[in-house]
Protein backbone atom coordinates (compact mmCIF):
# COMPACT_ATOMS: atom_id res chain seq x y z
CA UNK A 1 0.00 0.00 0.00
CA UNK A 2 1.53 3.30 1.17
CA UNK A 3 3.10 5.04 3.96
CA UNK A 4 2.53 8.10 3.18
CA UNK A 5 0.86 9.15 6.60
CA UNK A 6 -1.36 12.35 5.11
CA UNK A 7 -2.64 9.56 2.85
CA UNK A 8 -3.34 6.71 5.29
CA UNK A 9 -5.42 9.25 7.64
CA UNK A 10 -7.57 10.65 5.04
CA UNK A 11 -8.76 7.19 3.75
CA UNK A 12 -9.45 5.94 7.63
CA UNK A 13 -11.15 9.70 8.26
CA UNK A 14 -13.02 9.28 5.22
CA UNK A 15 -14.03 5.45 5.79
CA UNK A 16 -15.16 6.47 9.26
CA UNK A 17 -17.67 9.03 7.63
CA UNK A 18 -18.76 6.54 4.66
CA UNK A 19 -19.07 3.81 6.58
CA UNK A 20 -18.07 1.22 2.89
CA UNK A 21 -18.20 -2.35 3.83
CA UNK A 22 -15.00 -2.64 2.52
CA UNK A 23 -11.74 -0.60 1.29
CA UNK A 24 -9.81 -1.69 -2.02
CA UNK A 25 -6.73 -0.35 -3.06
CA UNK A 26 -6.61 -0.04 -6.30
CA UNK A 27 -3.24 -1.65 -7.98
CA UNK A 28 -3.59 -0.22 -11.67
CA UNK A 29 -3.29 -4.27 -12.98
CA UNK A 30 -5.16 -5.22 -16.00
CA UNK A 31 -6.28 -8.55 -13.38
CA UNK A 32 -7.91 -5.81 -11.35
CA UNK A 33 -9.35 -4.03 -14.51
CA UNK A 34 -10.73 -7.47 -15.80
CA UNK A 35 -12.09 -8.66 -12.50
CA UNK A 36 -14.05 -5.38 -11.70
CA UNK A 37 -15.69 -5.35 -15.45
CA UNK A 38 -16.64 -8.91 -14.85
CA UNK A 39 -18.47 -8.06 -11.82
CA UNK A 40 -19.97 -4.95 -13.42
CA UNK A 41 -20.96 -7.17 -16.57
CA UNK A 42 -22.48 -9.88 -13.38
CA UNK A 43 -24.01 -6.83 -11.56
CA UNK A 44 -26.09 -5.88 -15.32
CA UNK A 45 -23.91 -2.51 -14.99
CA UNK A 46 -21.69 -3.54 -18.25
CA UNK A 47 -23.12 -5.54 -20.99
CA UNK A 48 -19.65 -7.61 -22.71
CA UNK A 49 -19.79 -6.49 -26.31
CA UNK A 50 -19.26 -9.56 -28.85
CA UNK A 51 -15.41 -10.53 -28.55
CA UNK A 52 -14.95 -10.36 -32.09
CA UNK A 53 -16.22 -7.21 -33.33
CA UNK A 54 -15.16 -5.42 -30.14
CA UNK A 55 -12.66 -7.07 -28.11
CA UNK A 56 -12.10 -6.44 -24.72
CA UNK A 57 -15.47 -3.82 -24.81
CA UNK A 58 -18.30 -3.02 -22.80
CA UNK A 59 -21.73 -0.97 -22.81
CA UNK A 60 -23.10 0.94 -19.94
CA UNK A 61 -25.74 2.54 -19.66
CA UNK A 62 -26.46 4.80 -16.84
CA UNK A 63 -29.49 6.19 -15.24
CA UNK A 64 -31.36 8.39 -17.72
CA UNK A 65 -31.63 11.40 -15.00
CA UNK A 66 -27.40 10.74 -14.65
CA UNK A 67 -26.14 11.45 -18.11
CA UNK A 68 -23.91 14.52 -18.60
CA UNK A 69 -21.84 17.57 -16.31
CA UNK A 70 -24.55 19.23 -14.09
CA UNK A 71 -23.38 22.81 -13.95
CA UNK A 72 -26.01 23.92 -11.28
CA UNK A 73 -25.06 21.71 -8.93
CA UNK A 74 -20.81 22.44 -9.65
CA UNK A 75 -19.72 24.80 -6.33
CA UNK A 76 -16.61 26.56 -6.08
CA UNK A 77 -16.49 26.81 -2.26
CA UNK A 78 -13.75 29.25 -1.88
CA UNK A 79 -13.48 31.70 1.55
CA UNK A 80 -14.69 34.50 0.10
CA UNK A 81 -17.48 34.68 -2.54
CA UNK A 82 -15.87 37.04 -4.45
CA UNK A 83 -12.96 34.24 -5.29
CA UNK A 84 -15.22 32.02 -7.00
CA UNK A 85 -16.37 35.35 -9.07
CA UNK A 86 -19.93 35.21 -10.66
CA UNK A 87 -19.41 32.93 -13.30
CA UNK A 88 -19.15 30.33 -10.59
CA UNK A 89 -21.85 29.29 -7.72
CA UNK A 90 -20.57 29.23 -4.70
CA UNK A 91 -21.39 28.74 -1.14
CA UNK A 92 -19.24 29.07 2.06
CA UNK A 93 -17.01 26.13 2.72
CA UNK A 94 -18.08 25.55 6.20
CA UNK A 95 -21.59 25.52 5.72
CA UNK A 96 -21.10 23.18 2.40
CA UNK A 97 -18.92 21.04 4.36
CA UNK A 98 -21.63 20.60 7.01
CA UNK A 99 -24.16 19.75 4.24
CA UNK A 100 -21.64 17.12 2.36
CA UNK A 101 -21.12 15.79 5.74
CA UNK A 102 -24.77 14.55 6.45
CA UNK A 103 -25.07 13.10 3.36
CA UNK A 104 -21.80 11.51 2.87
CA UNK A 105 -22.58 9.93 5.91
CA UNK A 106 -22.82 6.41 5.92
CA UNK A 107 -23.44 6.78 2.13
CA UNK A 108 -21.51 3.47 0.91
CA UNK A 109 -23.10 1.08 3.03
CA UNK A 110 -22.90 -2.05 1.72
CA UNK A 111 -20.43 -0.64 -1.43
CA UNK A 112 -16.82 -1.34 -1.32
CA UNK A 113 -14.40 1.87 -1.02
CA UNK A 114 -11.89 1.98 -3.89
CA UNK A 115 -8.57 4.05 -3.38
CA UNK A 116 -7.79 5.27 -6.64
CA UNK A 117 -4.24 7.07 -7.13
CA UNK A 118 -3.32 8.42 -10.17
CA UNK A 119 -0.90 11.01 -12.02
CA UNK A 120 -2.34 13.56 -13.69
CA UNK A 121 0.54 13.98 -16.52
CA UNK A 122 3.96 11.92 -16.93
CA UNK A 123 4.37 9.71 -14.08
CA UNK A 124 7.45 11.78 -11.31
CA UNK A 125 7.40 14.70 -14.09
CA UNK A 126 7.89 17.98 -12.29
CA UNK A 127 4.64 19.19 -14.58
CA UNK A 128 2.40 16.22 -13.08
CA UNK A 129 0.25 16.09 -10.69
CA UNK A 130 -1.02 13.35 -8.34
CA UNK A 131 -4.40 12.90 -6.88
CA UNK A 132 -6.41 10.21 -4.82
CA UNK A 133 -9.65 9.45 -5.49
CA UNK A 134 -12.11 7.53 -3.24
CA UNK A 135 -14.92 6.03 -4.85
CA UNK A 136 -17.79 3.62 -4.43
CA UNK A 137 -18.21 3.03 -8.20
CA UNK A 138 -16.60 0.90 -9.86
CA UNK A 139 -17.34 2.50 -13.39
CA UNK A 140 -15.34 5.06 -12.05
CA UNK A 141 -12.16 2.79 -11.26
CA UNK A 142 -11.90 1.19 -14.37
CA UNK A 143 -12.64 4.65 -16.48
CA UNK A 144 -10.19 6.23 -14.14
CA UNK A 145 -7.81 2.70 -15.19
CA UNK A 146 -8.07 4.25 -18.92
CA UNK A 147 -8.30 8.06 -18.19
CA UNK A 148 -5.20 8.25 -16.31
CA UNK A 149 -1.86 6.85 -15.11
CA UNK A 150 -3.27 5.14 -11.89
CA UNK A 151 -2.55 2.68 -9.53
CA UNK A 152 0.62 1.22 -7.44
CA UNK A 153 3.36 3.06 -9.80
CA UNK A 154 1.25 5.79 -8.63
CA UNK A 155 2.07 5.25 -4.86
CA UNK A 156 5.67 4.89 -5.28
CA UNK A 157 6.11 7.91 -6.96
CA UNK A 158 3.75 10.09 -3.60
CA UNK A 159 6.58 8.27 -1.35
CA UNK A 160 5.76 8.98 2.28
CA UNK A 161 5.58 12.67 2.20
CA UNK A 162 4.39 13.38 -1.16
CA UNK A 163 1.38 15.58 -2.22
CA UNK A 164 -1.82 14.78 -3.54
CA UNK A 165 -5.28 16.44 -4.06
CA UNK A 166 -7.71 14.12 -1.97
CA UNK A 167 -11.29 13.44 -4.16
CA UNK A 168 -13.92 11.97 -2.48
CA UNK A 169 -16.63 10.79 -4.99
CA UNK A 170 -19.80 8.88 -4.24
CA UNK A 171 -22.69 7.97 -6.31
CA UNK A 172 -24.91 8.55 -3.32
CA UNK A 173 -26.37 5.37 -3.36
CA UNK A 174 -26.13 3.20 0.41
CA UNK A 175 -27.48 -0.34 0.31
CA UNK A 176 -28.92 -1.59 3.36
CA UNK A 177 -28.58 -5.01 4.88
CA UNK A 178 -29.93 -7.18 1.77
CA UNK A 179 -30.82 -4.71 -0.54
CA UNK A 180 -30.29 -5.17 -3.98
CA UNK A 181 -28.62 -3.09 -6.08
CA UNK A 182 -29.41 -1.49 -8.98
CA UNK A 183 -26.92 -1.60 -12.60
CA UNK A 184 -26.52 2.60 -12.50
CA UNK A 185 -26.73 3.72 -8.43
CA UNK A 186 -27.22 7.46 -8.29
CA UNK A 187 -28.68 9.87 -6.13
CA UNK A 188 -31.32 11.68 -8.33
CA UNK A 189 -32.20 14.24 -5.83
CA UNK A 190 -29.18 15.33 -4.71
CA UNK A 191 -26.31 15.93 -6.74
CA UNK A 192 -22.79 18.48 -5.45
CA UNK A 193 -19.40 18.49 -7.11
CA UNK A 194 -18.09 20.78 -4.55
CA UNK A 195 -14.47 22.46 -5.22
CA UNK A 196 -12.41 23.76 -1.86
CA UNK A 197 -9.81 25.88 -3.67
CA UNK A 198 -7.80 27.20 -1.00
CA UNK A 199 -7.47 23.32 0.29
CA UNK A 200 -7.44 21.65 -2.87
CA UNK A 201 -10.26 18.97 -2.48
CA UNK A 202 -12.57 18.16 -4.66
CA UNK A 203 -16.15 16.32 -2.92
CA UNK A 204 -18.78 14.71 -5.21
CA UNK A 205 -21.82 13.37 -4.81
CA UNK A 206 -25.31 11.97 -6.26
CA UNK A 207 -23.67 11.31 -10.01
CA UNK A 208 -22.11 8.89 -11.47
CA UNK A 209 -21.26 10.07 -15.09
CA UNK A 210 -18.48 11.59 -17.04
CA UNK A 211 -16.76 14.79 -15.39
CA UNK A 212 -19.24 14.85 -12.30
CA UNK A 213 -17.02 11.52 -11.16
CA UNK A 214 -14.21 11.39 -13.08
CA UNK A 215 -12.65 13.68 -10.65
CA UNK A 216 -8.88 13.67 -11.96
CA UNK A 217 -10.83 15.13 -15.25
CA UNK A 218 -12.86 18.45 -15.05
CA UNK A 219 -12.86 18.64 -11.34
CA UNK A 220 -9.18 18.45 -10.75
CA UNK A 221 -7.49 19.13 -14.08
CA UNK A 222 -9.38 22.13 -14.91
CA UNK A 223 -11.17 23.90 -12.08
CA UNK A 224 -8.45 23.11 -8.72
CA UNK A 225 -5.46 22.81 -11.30
CA UNK A 226 -6.92 26.70 -12.84
CA UNK A 227 -6.32 28.21 -9.30
CA UNK A 228 -2.66 26.08 -8.69
CA UNK A 229 -1.36 27.05 -12.10
CA UNK A 230 -2.75 31.04 -10.99
CA UNK A 231 -0.47 30.80 -7.89
CA UNK A 232 2.56 28.97 -9.67
CA UNK A 233 2.48 30.88 -12.98
CA UNK A 234 1.42 28.23 -15.25
CA UNK A 235 -2.19 27.37 -17.37
CA UNK A 236 -4.67 24.57 -17.47
CA UNK A 237 -6.88 24.63 -20.02
CA UNK A 238 -9.90 23.17 -21.97
CA UNK A 239 -7.58 22.34 -24.92
CA UNK A 240 -6.58 19.73 -27.15
CA UNK A 241 -2.86 19.74 -28.32
CA UNK A 242 -1.98 18.54 -32.18
CA UNK A 243 0.81 18.28 -34.15
CA UNK A 244 1.37 19.03 -37.78
CA UNK A 245 4.21 18.08 -39.52
CA UNK A 246 5.65 18.88 -42.84
CA UNK A 247 6.72 16.93 -45.56
CA UNK A 248 10.09 18.59 -45.02
CA UNK A 249 9.74 17.46 -41.62
CA UNK A 250 9.23 20.71 -39.63
CA UNK A 251 6.64 19.88 -36.66
CA UNK A 252 4.24 22.74 -35.07
CA UNK A 253 2.25 22.18 -32.69
CA UNK A 254 -0.99 24.27 -31.82
CA UNK A 255 -3.32 24.10 -28.27
CA UNK A 256 -7.20 24.92 -29.30
CA UNK A 257 -9.79 25.44 -27.11
CA UNK A 258 -13.24 24.59 -28.16
CA UNK A 259 -16.59 24.10 -25.79
CA UNK A 260 -17.49 21.12 -24.88
CA UNK A 261 -19.13 18.84 -27.81
CA UNK A 262 -17.52 21.85 -30.22
CA UNK A 263 -15.15 19.76 -32.10
CA UNK A 264 -11.89 19.27 -30.24
CA UNK A 265 -11.83 15.53 -30.64
CA UNK A 266 -12.17 15.79 -34.05
CA UNK A 267 -9.33 18.76 -34.76
CA UNK A 268 -6.93 16.27 -32.42
CA UNK A 269 -6.67 14.24 -35.11
CA UNK A 270 -7.77 14.95 -38.39
CA UNK A 271 -6.93 12.96 -41.57
CA UNK A 272 -5.31 15.20 -43.83
CA UNK A 273 -6.89 16.48 -46.80
CA UNK A 274 -5.81 16.29 -50.16
CA UNK A 275 -3.40 19.00 -51.32
CA UNK A 276 -1.27 17.88 -48.33
CA UNK A 277 -0.58 14.95 -48.73
CA UNK A 278 3.35 14.14 -47.34
CA UNK A 279 1.48 16.31 -43.62
CA UNK A 280 0.98 13.90 -40.78
CA UNK A 281 -0.95 14.97 -37.99
CA UNK A 282 0.48 14.04 -34.27
CA UNK A 283 -2.07 13.81 -31.35
CA UNK A 284 -1.13 14.72 -27.61
CA UNK A 285 -4.57 15.34 -26.48
CA UNK A 286 -7.90 16.27 -27.18
CA UNK A 287 -9.50 17.66 -24.02
CA UNK A 288 -7.01 19.21 -21.63
CA UNK A 289 -3.91 20.77 -21.55
CA UNK A 290 -1.46 22.30 -18.97
CA UNK A 291 1.00 24.62 -20.21
CA UNK A 292 3.96 25.86 -18.43
CA UNK A 293 6.91 28.39 -19.54
CA UNK A 294 10.08 26.89 -20.07
CA UNK A 295 13.60 27.85 -19.55
CA UNK A 296 14.03 29.39 -23.19
CA UNK A 297 10.70 31.25 -23.14
CA UNK A 298 8.89 28.94 -24.82
CA UNK A 299 5.42 27.84 -23.95
CA UNK A 300 5.51 24.21 -23.37
CA UNK A 301 2.04 21.93 -22.95
CA UNK A 302 1.52 18.42 -21.58
CA UNK A 303 -1.94 16.53 -22.01
CA UNK A 304 -2.74 15.53 -18.14
CA UNK A 305 -5.02 12.65 -19.38
CA UNK A 306 -4.18 9.11 -20.83
CA UNK A 307 -7.26 8.37 -22.64
CA UNK A 308 -10.43 9.91 -24.88
CA UNK A 309 -13.69 10.58 -22.97
CA UNK A 310 -15.21 11.27 -26.05
CA UNK A 311 -18.46 12.39 -27.67
CA UNK A 312 -20.02 9.75 -29.58
CA UNK A 313 -22.80 10.60 -31.73
CA UNK A 314 -21.19 12.30 -35.22
CA UNK A 315 -18.11 9.94 -34.74
CA UNK A 316 -17.71 7.59 -38.39
CA UNK A 317 -14.71 6.82 -40.51
CA UNK A 318 -16.03 9.84 -41.95
CA UNK A 319 -15.99 12.50 -39.91
CA UNK A 320 -13.08 11.32 -37.55
CA UNK A 321 -11.62 8.04 -38.78
CA UNK A 322 -8.86 7.80 -36.55
CA UNK A 323 -11.10 8.34 -33.42
CA UNK A 324 -13.10 5.45 -35.17
CA UNK A 325 -9.97 3.13 -35.44
CA UNK A 326 -8.87 4.00 -31.74
CA UNK A 327 -12.25 2.33 -30.87
CA UNK A 328 -11.71 -1.47 -32.09
CA UNK A 329 -10.74 -2.67 -28.61
CA UNK A 330 -10.38 -1.92 -24.85
CA UNK A 331 -13.05 0.16 -24.57
CA UNK A 332 -15.88 1.45 -22.54
CA UNK A 333 -19.12 2.49 -24.26
CA UNK A 334 -21.86 4.66 -22.43
CA UNK A 335 -24.98 5.04 -23.02
CA UNK A 336 -24.65 4.11 -26.84
CA UNK A 337 -26.92 1.21 -28.69
CA UNK A 338 -26.51 -2.04 -29.01
CA UNK A 339 -26.48 -3.93 -32.14
CA UNK A 340 -28.00 -7.25 -32.87
CA UNK A 341 -24.83 -8.94 -32.89
CA UNK A 342 -23.49 -7.16 -29.85
CA UNK A 343 -21.62 -4.22 -31.34
CA UNK A 344 -22.15 -0.70 -30.36
CA UNK A 345 -23.85 2.15 -32.71
CA UNK A 346 -25.34 5.74 -32.63
CA UNK A 347 -26.45 8.36 -34.85
CA UNK A 348 -24.10 9.39 -37.32
CA UNK A 349 -22.06 6.29 -36.93
CA UNK A 350 -23.01 4.71 -40.69
CA UNK A 351 -24.70 6.33 -43.20
CA UNK A 352 -27.46 3.78 -43.03
CA UNK A 353 -29.41 3.36 -39.64
CA UNK A 354 -29.51 -0.83 -38.82
CA UNK A 355 -33.15 -2.04 -38.91
CA UNK A 356 -33.41 -2.95 -35.36
CA UNK A 357 -31.32 -1.40 -32.05
CA UNK A 358 -31.43 -1.69 -28.63
CA UNK A 359 -31.51 2.10 -27.98
CA UNK A 360 -29.69 3.48 -24.77
CA UNK A 361 -31.97 3.32 -22.42
CA UNK A 362 -32.40 -0.40 -23.27
CA UNK A 363 -35.64 -0.90 -25.19
CA UNK A 364 -36.40 -1.74 -28.88
CA UNK A 365 -35.16 1.04 -31.09
CA UNK A 366 -36.34 1.35 -35.10
CA UNK A 367 -35.75 3.31 -37.48
CA UNK A 368 -38.35 6.64 -37.50
CA UNK A 369 -39.49 5.54 -33.92
CA UNK A 370 -39.26 8.96 -33.00
CA UNK A 371 -36.35 8.20 -29.98
CA UNK A 372 -32.52 8.85 -31.03
CA UNK A 373 -30.80 5.47 -30.33
CA UNK A 374 -27.67 6.78 -28.37
CA UNK A 375 -27.94 9.39 -25.71
CA UNK A 376 -26.75 13.28 -27.75
CA UNK A 377 -23.67 12.99 -24.91
CA UNK A 378 -23.21 9.20 -24.93
CA UNK A 379 -19.32 8.85 -24.69
CA UNK A 380 -16.25 5.96 -25.52
CA UNK A 381 -13.71 6.42 -23.09
CA UNK A 382 -10.69 4.70 -24.82
CA UNK A 383 -6.90 4.73 -24.23
CA UNK A 384 -5.12 7.62 -26.48
CA UNK A 385 -2.42 5.17 -27.50
CA UNK A 386 -4.59 3.13 -29.46
CA UNK A 387 -5.21 6.08 -31.48
CA UNK A 388 -2.98 5.53 -34.88
CA UNK A 389 -1.61 9.10 -34.93
CA UNK A 390 -0.85 9.47 -31.01
CA UNK A 391 2.57 11.61 -30.53
CA UNK A 392 4.87 9.40 -28.54
CA UNK A 393 5.86 13.04 -27.13
CA UNK A 394 2.25 12.50 -25.00
CA UNK A 395 5.30 11.17 -22.67
CA UNK A 396 7.81 13.29 -22.54
CA UNK A 397 7.95 15.28 -19.22
CA UNK A 398 9.02 18.44 -20.75
CA UNK A 399 5.86 19.33 -23.17
CA UNK A 400 5.43 19.79 -26.68
CA UNK A 401 6.25 23.81 -27.81
CA UNK A 402 2.83 25.61 -28.23
CA UNK A 403 2.86 27.88 -31.65
CA UNK A 404 -0.27 29.11 -31.68
CA UNK A 405 -3.45 28.91 -29.70
CA UNK A 406 -6.88 28.33 -30.98
CA UNK A 407 -10.30 29.82 -30.12
CA UNK A 408 -13.41 28.64 -31.29
CA UNK A 409 -17.77 28.09 -30.58
CA UNK A 410 -20.61 26.66 -32.15
CA UNK A 411 -21.66 30.08 -33.85
CA UNK A 412 -24.53 29.37 -36.23
CA UNK A 413 -24.15 33.79 -37.43
CA UNK A 414 -22.11 36.12 -37.58
CA UNK A 415 -18.63 34.85 -36.36
CA UNK A 416 -15.82 34.27 -39.60
CA UNK A 417 -14.30 31.30 -40.49
CA UNK A 418 -11.21 31.93 -38.92
CA UNK A 419 -9.00 35.51 -37.86
CA UNK A 420 -5.66 36.01 -36.24
CA UNK A 421 -5.06 38.75 -33.07
CA UNK A 422 -2.93 41.42 -33.55
CA UNK A 423 -1.17 41.20 -30.33
CA UNK A 424 -1.14 38.92 -27.23
CA UNK A 425 -3.70 41.63 -25.04
CA UNK A 426 -6.01 41.52 -28.37
CA UNK A 427 -5.63 37.14 -27.94
CA UNK A 428 -6.83 37.36 -24.74
CA UNK A 429 -9.98 39.57 -25.51
CA UNK A 430 -10.78 37.41 -27.97
CA UNK A 431 -10.88 34.35 -26.37
CA UNK A 432 -12.11 35.91 -23.19
CA UNK A 433 -15.59 37.37 -25.57
CA UNK A 434 -16.11 34.24 -27.39
CA UNK A 435 -19.61 32.80 -27.20
CA UNK A 436 -20.85 29.13 -28.13
CA UNK A 437 -24.70 27.70 -28.81
CA UNK A 438 -24.42 25.23 -25.36
CA UNK A 439 -24.87 21.66 -26.47
CA UNK A 440 -26.20 18.31 -24.61
CA UNK A 441 -22.52 17.61 -22.83
CA UNK A 442 -24.05 19.58 -19.77
CA UNK A 443 -27.38 19.46 -18.69
CA UNK A 444 -30.23 22.13 -19.57
CA UNK A 445 -31.47 23.99 -22.78
CA UNK A 446 -29.30 22.98 -25.80
CA UNK A 447 -28.51 25.31 -28.51
CA UNK A 448 -28.30 28.93 -26.41
CA UNK A 449 -25.77 31.14 -27.56
CA UNK A 450 -23.43 31.86 -24.00
CA UNK A 451 -20.53 33.46 -23.69
CA UNK A 452 -18.11 30.83 -23.02
CA UNK A 453 -14.63 31.90 -22.55
CA UNK A 454 -11.41 30.31 -23.23
CA UNK A 455 -14.05 27.50 -23.15
CA UNK A 456 -13.31 27.99 -19.45
CA UNK A 457 -16.89 29.25 -18.21
CA UNK A 458 -17.86 25.81 -16.54
CA UNK A 459 -14.13 25.05 -15.36
CA UNK A 460 -12.02 28.21 -14.48
CA UNK A 461 -11.71 27.48 -10.36
CA UNK A 462 -11.72 31.13 -9.45
CA UNK A 463 -12.83 34.68 -10.35
CA UNK A 464 -13.00 34.67 -14.45
CA UNK A 465 -11.57 38.35 -14.08
CA UNK A 466 -8.64 37.17 -12.16
CA UNK A 467 -8.17 34.79 -15.09
CA UNK A 468 -8.34 37.22 -17.83
CA UNK A 469 -5.39 38.57 -15.72
CA UNK A 470 -3.46 35.75 -15.54
CA UNK A 471 -3.67 34.65 -19.05
CA UNK A 472 -2.76 38.30 -20.22
CA UNK A 473 -0.11 38.20 -17.16
CA UNK A 474 1.45 35.39 -18.57
CA UNK A 475 2.34 37.14 -21.76
CA UNK A 476 4.71 39.13 -20.07
CA UNK A 477 6.29 36.11 -18.28
CA UNK A 478 7.05 34.37 -21.70
CA UNK A 479 9.76 35.19 -24.37
CA UNK A 480 8.57 34.01 -27.50
CA UNK A 481 4.23 34.38 -28.21
CA UNK A 482 2.21 32.04 -29.59
CA UNK A 483 -0.25 33.84 -31.87
CA UNK A 484 -3.69 33.81 -31.14
CA UNK A 485 -6.31 32.25 -33.61
CA UNK A 486 -10.18 32.45 -33.90
CA UNK A 487 -12.11 29.83 -35.91
CA UNK A 488 -15.71 29.30 -36.12
CA UNK A 489 -16.77 25.75 -38.01
CA UNK A 490 -20.08 26.09 -37.38
CA UNK A 491 -21.70 29.06 -39.75
CA UNK A 492 -24.94 28.27 -41.36
CA UNK A 493 -26.48 30.20 -44.90
CA UNK A 494 -29.73 31.51 -44.74
CA UNK A 495 -31.13 27.73 -45.20
CA UNK A 496 -29.19 26.71 -42.18
CA UNK A 497 -26.99 25.07 -43.87
CA UNK A 498 -23.18 25.09 -42.68
CA UNK A 499 -20.93 27.30 -45.04
CA UNK A 500 -18.05 25.05 -44.49
CA UNK A 501 -17.29 21.42 -44.93
CA UNK A 502 -15.68 21.41 -41.28
CA UNK A 503 -13.34 17.77 -40.08
CA UNK A 504 -10.51 17.09 -42.56
CA UNK A 505 -10.81 20.10 -44.50
CA UNK A 506 -10.24 22.52 -41.73
CA UNK A 507 -6.85 21.45 -41.39
CA UNK A 508 -6.57 24.11 -44.71
CA UNK A 509 -7.09 26.51 -42.14
CA UNK A 510 -4.97 25.44 -39.70
CA UNK A 511 -2.31 24.79 -42.10
CA UNK A 512 -2.97 28.67 -42.46
CA UNK A 513 -2.24 29.24 -39.50
CA UNK A 514 0.69 27.67 -39.06
CA UNK A 515 2.02 29.44 -41.85
CA UNK A 516 1.66 32.46 -40.01
CA UNK A 517 3.55 31.56 -36.74
CA UNK A 518 6.11 31.05 -39.18
CA UNK A 519 5.96 34.13 -41.21
CA UNK A 520 5.33 32.52 -44.74
CA UNK A 521 1.97 34.05 -45.45
CA UNK A 522 0.59 37.55 -45.69
CA UNK A 523 -2.91 38.31 -44.27
CA UNK A 524 -5.42 40.86 -44.65
CA UNK A 525 -6.04 43.31 -41.72
CA UNK A 526 -9.99 43.40 -40.86
CA UNK A 527 -11.32 45.30 -37.71
CA UNK A 528 -11.90 41.90 -36.39
CA UNK A 529 -7.77 41.05 -36.91
CA UNK A 530 -5.60 39.29 -39.88
CA UNK A 531 -7.46 37.07 -41.95
CA UNK A 532 -6.67 34.73 -45.05
CA UNK A 533 -6.97 36.03 -48.29
CA UNK A 534 -9.31 33.83 -49.88
CA UNK A 535 -6.69 32.60 -52.88
CA UNK A 536 -4.31 31.75 -49.62
CA UNK A 537 -6.45 28.78 -48.92
CA UNK A 538 -6.00 25.90 -50.72
CA UNK A 539 -9.48 24.81 -52.15
CA UNK A 540 -8.00 22.04 -54.64
CA UNK A 541 -9.60 18.25 -53.61
CA UNK A 542 -12.15 19.63 -51.37
CA UNK A 543 -14.77 16.94 -49.71
CA UNK A 544 -17.74 18.73 -51.42
CA UNK A 545 -17.20 21.52 -54.35
CA UNK A 546 -15.67 24.73 -52.79
CA UNK A 547 -15.10 28.07 -54.36
CA UNK A 548 -13.43 30.95 -53.41
CA UNK A 549 -16.66 33.22 -53.75
CA UNK A 550 -18.07 30.70 -51.01
CA UNK A 551 -15.18 31.28 -48.97
CA UNK A 552 -14.94 34.83 -49.46
CA UNK A 553 -18.91 34.38 -47.94
CA UNK A 554 -17.60 32.13 -45.43
CA UNK A 555 -15.27 34.94 -43.94
CA UNK A 556 -17.73 37.75 -44.26
CA UNK A 557 -17.54 40.44 -41.14
CA UNK A 558 -20.74 42.45 -41.09
CA UNK A 559 -19.61 45.22 -38.95
CA UNK A 560 -23.22 46.35 -37.97
CA UNK A 561 -23.18 43.01 -36.62
CA UNK A 562 -20.26 43.25 -34.65
CA UNK A 563 -21.10 46.10 -32.72
CA UNK A 564 -24.39 44.21 -31.81
CA UNK A 565 -21.74 41.21 -30.44
CA UNK A 566 -19.07 44.51 -28.96
CA UNK A 567 -22.37 45.46 -26.84
CA UNK A 568 -22.93 41.82 -25.55
CA UNK A 569 -18.85 41.79 -24.85
CA UNK A 570 -19.99 44.58 -22.65
CA UNK A 571 -22.64 43.16 -20.99
CA UNK A 572 -20.34 40.28 -20.04
CA UNK A 573 -17.60 42.38 -18.50
CA UNK A 574 -20.24 44.13 -16.61
CA UNK A 575 -20.56 40.85 -14.78
CA UNK A 576 -16.82 40.84 -13.58
CA UNK A 577 -15.90 44.73 -13.68
CA UNK A 578 -14.23 45.14 -10.55
CA UNK A 579 -11.63 42.24 -11.48
CA UNK A 580 -11.20 43.26 -15.37
CA UNK A 581 -7.99 43.75 -16.19
CA UNK A 582 -7.82 46.84 -17.96
CA UNK A 583 -6.70 46.35 -21.19
CA UNK A 584 -9.93 44.16 -21.98
CA UNK A 585 -12.00 47.30 -21.49
CA UNK A 586 -9.57 48.99 -23.87
CA UNK A 587 -9.31 46.31 -26.50
CA UNK A 588 -13.09 46.65 -26.30
CA UNK A 589 -12.54 50.66 -27.46
CA UNK A 590 -10.48 49.40 -30.06
CA UNK A 591 -12.53 47.18 -31.70
CA UNK A 592 -15.58 49.73 -31.68
CA UNK A 593 -13.48 52.07 -33.34
CA UNK A 594 -12.30 49.99 -35.38
CA UNK A 595 -16.10 48.94 -36.15
CA UNK A 596 -17.15 52.37 -36.33
CA UNK A 597 -14.07 54.06 -38.84
CA UNK A 598 -14.84 55.05 -41.74
P1 LIG B 1 -15.79 17.57 -24.97
O1 LIG B 1 -15.23 16.19 -24.95
O2 LIG B 1 -17.23 17.63 -24.56
O3 LIG B 1 -14.97 18.59 -24.26
O4 LIG B 1 -15.89 18.10 -26.44
P2 LIG B 1 -15.07 18.00 -27.79
O5 LIG B 1 -14.78 19.42 -28.18
O6 LIG B 1 -13.96 17.04 -27.77
O7 LIG B 1 -16.23 17.47 -28.67
P3 LIG B 1 -16.20 16.62 -29.99
O8 LIG B 1 -14.96 16.81 -30.78
O9 LIG B 1 -16.49 15.22 -29.65
O10 LIG B 1 -17.44 17.31 -30.70
C1 LIG B 1 -18.25 16.56 -31.47
C2 LIG B 1 -19.31 17.39 -32.15
O11 LIG B 1 -18.74 18.42 -32.94
C3 LIG B 1 -20.06 16.49 -33.08
O12 LIG B 1 -21.41 16.89 -33.09
C4 LIG B 1 -19.40 16.78 -34.43
O13 LIG B 1 -20.23 16.50 -35.49
C5 LIG B 1 -19.11 18.26 -34.30
N1 LIG B 1 -17.98 18.69 -35.15
C6 LIG B 1 -16.68 18.46 -34.94
N2 LIG B 1 -15.92 19.03 -35.91
C7 LIG B 1 -16.79 19.67 -36.73
C8 LIG B 1 -16.62 20.46 -37.90
O14 LIG B 1 -15.52 20.70 -38.38
N3 LIG B 1 -17.75 20.94 -38.47
C9 LIG B 1 -18.99 20.71 -37.94
N4 LIG B 1 -20.05 21.25 -38.54
N5 LIG B 1 -19.18 19.95 -36.84
C10 LIG B 1 -18.10 19.45 -36.25
C1 LIG C 1 -16.87 18.12 -21.38
O1 LIG C 1 -18.07 18.20 -21.07
O2 LIG C 1 -16.21 19.12 -21.72
C2 LIG C 1 -16.19 16.81 -21.39
C3 LIG C 1 -16.91 15.65 -20.88
O3 LIG C 1 -15.05 16.73 -21.81
S1 LIG C 1 -16.91 15.51 -19.14
O4 LIG C 1 -15.70 14.80 -18.76
O5 LIG C 1 -18.09 14.74 -18.78
O6 LIG C 1 -16.92 16.80 -18.55
MN1 LIG D 1 -14.17 18.73 -22.35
Amino acid sequence: MTSNQRLLDWVREMAEMCRPDRIHWCDGSEEEYNRLCEEMVQAGTFIRLNPEKRPNSYLCRSHPDDVARVEDRTFICSKRREDAGPTNNWKDPEEMKAILKRLFTGCMQGRTMYVIPFSMGPLGSDIAHIGVELTDSPYVVVNMRIMTRMGKAVLDVLGDKGEFVPCLHSVGAPLAPGQKDVPWPCDPNNKYIVHFPEERTIWSYGSGYGGNALLGKKCFALRIASVMARDQGWLAEHMLIMGLESPEGEKTYVAAAFPSACGKTNLAMPIPPEPMKGWKVWCVGDDIAWIKPGEDGRLYAINPEAGFFGVAPGTSLRSNKNAMLSLTKNCIFTNVALTPDGDVWWEGMTEEEPEELIDWTGRPWKPGCGRPAAHPNARFTAPIQQCPVFDPAWDDPKGVPISAFIFGGRRAHNVPLVFESFNWSHGVYIAATMGSETTAAAAGAIGKVRRDPFAMLPFAGYHMGDYFAHWQAMGGKIKEHPRFFHVNWFRKDENGKYMWPGFSDNLRIIKWIIDRCHGRVGALQTPLGWMPKPEDIDLSGMTEPYTTEMLAKVLEINNEEWLAEAMGHGEFFAKLYHRLPKEMVYERELLISRLTAR
